[in-house]
């Protein structure tokens, strides 16, 4: 049993020697023996939460809207605002506040790329995606780099440290929308940041405004999102809210940081994967 302790806790040596002995090799060295299943030591992601994609129905709601999106691309761009400014502004600003330009950034329903373009112009590399292939072609015109993602339906599979949603869970059911917060704090990394905005108002509906095409919408209030946010995994957050120029004037603008500690377990993976059988430090 001696033998066996000894072997287990020779790993963590034979990981320091081979790290480059530049600055932050304890720190690599700690990710690493906790992180090990996440291939190449990569940053890790925070405990995670279940997707029950089973428990969610994925509603016609969202295939209509974005049905419309694509028959109206253009009358989109026509009604909505080019610059970021106001409220969004300062979002978008807090949201990005303290990240070095080398994090990775992804954006959710980019349309037409202006909140892209204001990071990109603060020297951030954006991902950009959209659900509607033509907002993607807009984006990719315009030389941003872009993909088509629908959030309800792709897996996420990279880790960011800040993913951006303006305006887009606001198509989707309470449901849906609970299910976009669990895969969201899923791919970021620890500490990492998820900024959305959503109209605020009680109840759904069907609106044909802007695009003369209908698109659901679902409206909420902040003490529904805070329950919701602890749920999907997230250990902090603030939820603003704004009453700005535009048609619906009353929105939220929330950012939601995932958790930053260890959790448990990451350390009965620890446990599992450097202590022979035996050795138990419980
Ligand atoms: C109101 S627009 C907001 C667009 C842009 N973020 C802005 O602020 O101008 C909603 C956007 O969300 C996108 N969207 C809706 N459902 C989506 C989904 N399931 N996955 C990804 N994008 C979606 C739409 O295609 C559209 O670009």
């Amino acid at each position: 049993m001696k033998r066996k302790a000894w072997l287990g806790l020779t790993k963590p040596f034979v990981i320091w020697h081979n790290l480059p002995p530049e600055s932050g090799r304890l720190a690599q060295l700690v990710e690493r023996l906790l992180y090990t299943e996440n291939v190449g030591g990569s940053r890790p992601s925070p405990p995670t939460i279940p997707l029950q994609t089973e428990d969610v129905d994925m509603s016609g709601s969202n295939a209509g809207t974005l049905q419309s999106y694509q028959d109206h691309v253009q009358d989109y761009i026509d009604g909505t605002s080019q610059t970021v400014s106001g409220a969004a502004g300062s979002w978008i600003d807090a949201a990005l506040s303290g990240l070095p330009t080398t994090a990775r950034l992804f954006e959710l329903g980019s349309a037409f790329g202006r909140d892209a373009a204001y990071m990109a112009a603060k020297g951030y590399a954006v991902d950009c995606s959209d659900a509607v292939p033509a907002f993607v072609a807009s984006l990719t015109a315009r030389g941003l780099s872009a993909r088509v993602f629908n959030l309800l339906t792709d897996e996420l599979t990279d880790s960011y440290d800040l993913v951006l949603a303006n305006a887009v869970l606001l198509h989707f059911t309470r449901d849906e929308f609970l299910f976009a917060l669990k895969a969201v704090c899923r791919s970021l990394t620890a500490g990492g940041r998820f900024a959305f905005s959503l109209k605020r108002g009680q109840g759904e509906e069907w609106s044909s405004a802007k695009l003369g095409a209908p698109r659901f919408f679902c409206y909420w209030q902040p003490e529904q999102l805070e329950p919701l946010l602890a749920e999907a995994g997230f250990s902090s957050w603030t939820v603003e809210t704004a009453v700005t120029q535009r048609a619906h004037a009353d929105w939220l603008f929330v950012i939601a940081v995932a958790p930053r500690h260890i959790g448990l377990t990451s350390l009965q993976r620890l446990k599992m994967s450097y202590l022979p059988g035996d050795l138990s430090f419980d």
